[in-house]
């Protein structure tokens, strides 16, 4: 499969959630498994030789590919989560949505200052959720590899936000 005839896998839904929105659905290519096992590869082959010890993917839609990457690569998954969902120690993150704000949250004990972390998202729009994920990253000492993303929306200014912050992203589609 091609990244081309990948992309053409993720649906459009307009005025979803709101009028005026075009909603990219990647509800069909998680149904349809050459599709999912084709992307998952996309990125294994990308990351295979870049000593990748912990791939941190965000909740909710970030943990599907970050799970298969991690196993792929034979690293450790390491959870950035939604407020109150660990157990244990966190460090807490808070970041900006178009409406109002939320946090992420990661296990203090997560990451070792060896670690070379490859952060896994679904997709990135504004880039506030990765930000606030490489900002828990750092505060670990961790090396962040990269940012890996299945779709950017290239409409919005999140990649370039996150490059201007030393952070690289890489995407298999743009929108
Ligand atoms: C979505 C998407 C990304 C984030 C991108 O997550 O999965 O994580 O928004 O937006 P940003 O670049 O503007 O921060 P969302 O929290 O909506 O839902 P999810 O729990 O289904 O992943
Ligand atoms: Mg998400």
């Amino acid at each position: 499969m091609t990244l081309e005839q990948l992309k053409n896998t993720i649906a459009a839904i307009e005025d979803y959630p709101k009028p005026g929105i075009t909603f990219r659905d990647i509800t069909p290519l998680l149904q349809n498994a050459e599709a999912f096992s084709a992307c998952i590869d996309f990125f294994v082959e990308r990351y295979i030789q870049q000593g990748i010890t912990q791939v941190a993917a965000v909740e909710a839609r970030g943990f599907i590919f970050g799970a298969a990457i991690a196993k792929a690569l034979g690293c450790g998954l390491t959870l950035l989560r939604k407020p109150g969902k660990l157990p244990g120690n966190v460090i807490t993150q808070r970041y900006q949505l178009e409406y109002g704000e939320d946090q992420l949250q990661m296990r203090s004990d997560s990451l070792k200052a060896s670690d070379n972390v490859l952060i896994v998202d679904d997709l990135l729009a504004t880039g506030g959720t990765v930000e606030a994920a490489a900002k828990l990253i750092k505060q670990t000492q961790a090396r962040i590899h990269e940012a890996a993303f299945l779709v950017t929306l290239d409409g919005l200014p999140g990649e370039q936000k996150l490059q201007q912050q030393g952070l690289a992203c890489y995407t298999l589609c743009r929108f």
